[in-house]
């Protein structure tokens, strides 16, 4: 295959140019966007919010994340295709962690992504040892949001020594790319700066090598209030919302199925 490869990601780098991650969790957007050139598409835990109706990532398990890889898998052709590792599955111990990612990469994935900086090391490096590329997460980590009680901009005043930290340890420990979750953006540009790998934001400003958002913020689809560091490039919601209206009226009314949407 022409796959992405994290090699590709780390060239951007050094030529300056940036890139875009999104979300994927099924056939047509994966389609979608690997057809117009998205280089990476992560199957999110935020599927728990975004696909299953969870309120936090927490429940979400690799059995139930599992058949969406799959999917974003077959629907693609040249993206790198990174899985998360739910809450539970990696925390405990190195051997953990590669038994769960694992299971990602039999189901397809190019690589992993994992949440934590220092603490994480010994699964990094454990999973890089084994031929898995991982993706790190820093910042914010959504699955540690009841230690950090909940969602906190991370690397204000001296906590940027721990954001700091926690890049320098990734990095160490192998990952190929780490994702910057509501990060300042001063500290994020250091990151960017010093880190051989590529930095990914998300609410991380603008000096990040790359940005991530989850599609269905950046497509309009979750109605609602949304993070200060989403933009909703469309209203996908409403257009469906009317679509579905306008079908329902069209059955009530006689207007849908018209003769030619009959056989004959
Ligand atoms: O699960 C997710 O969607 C993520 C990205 C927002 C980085 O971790
Ligand atoms: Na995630």
């Amino acid at each position: 295959t022409s796959r992405v490869r994290t090699r590709d990601l780390k060239l951007a780098k050094e030529r300056g140019e940036k890139w875009a991650m999104l979300t994927s969790y099924d056939q047509y957007t994966a389609a979608m966007f690997d057809e117009i050139g998205i280089p990476a598409l992560l199957i999110g835990d935020s599927a728990a919010n975004n696909v299953f109706g969870y309120e936090t990532t927490l429940p979400v398990t690799i059995d139930e994340l599992l058949p969406l890889v799959s999917a974003v898998v077959r629907s693609t052709k040249r993206t790198l295709v990174v899985a998360d590792l739910p809450f539970g599955s990696y925390e405990a111990s190195p051997q953990q962690a590669l038994e769960s990612a694992v299971r990602f990469m039999k189901a397809g994935a190019n690589a992993v992504k994992l949440e934590g900086g220092v603490r994480m090391r010994e699964q990094i490096a454990a999973l890089t040892g084994a031929g898995i590329p991982v993706m790190a997460h820093i910042g914010f980590t959504p699955q540690s949001e009841n230690l950090v009680g909940g969602y906190r901009v991370a690397g204000r005043g001296e906590h940027a020594d721990s954001v700091l930290a926690d890049a320098y340890a990734v990095a160490e420990a192998g990952a190929f790319a780490v994702v910057l979750e509501m990060v300042m953006s001063d500290v994020a540009a250091r990151v960017t700066k010093e880190l051989e790998i590529p930095t990914i934001g998300i609410g991380a400003g603008g000096d990040t090598d790359a940005q991530v958002l989850v599609w269905q913020d950046m497509a309009g689809l979750r109605q609602g209030p949304a993070p200060r560091f989403v933009k909703r490039y469309a209203n996908v919601a409403s257009v469906i919302a009317e679509a579905a209206k306008t079908y329902a009226d069209e059955v009530k009314n006689g207007a849908f199925p018209a003769p030619e949407h009959g056989f004959h």
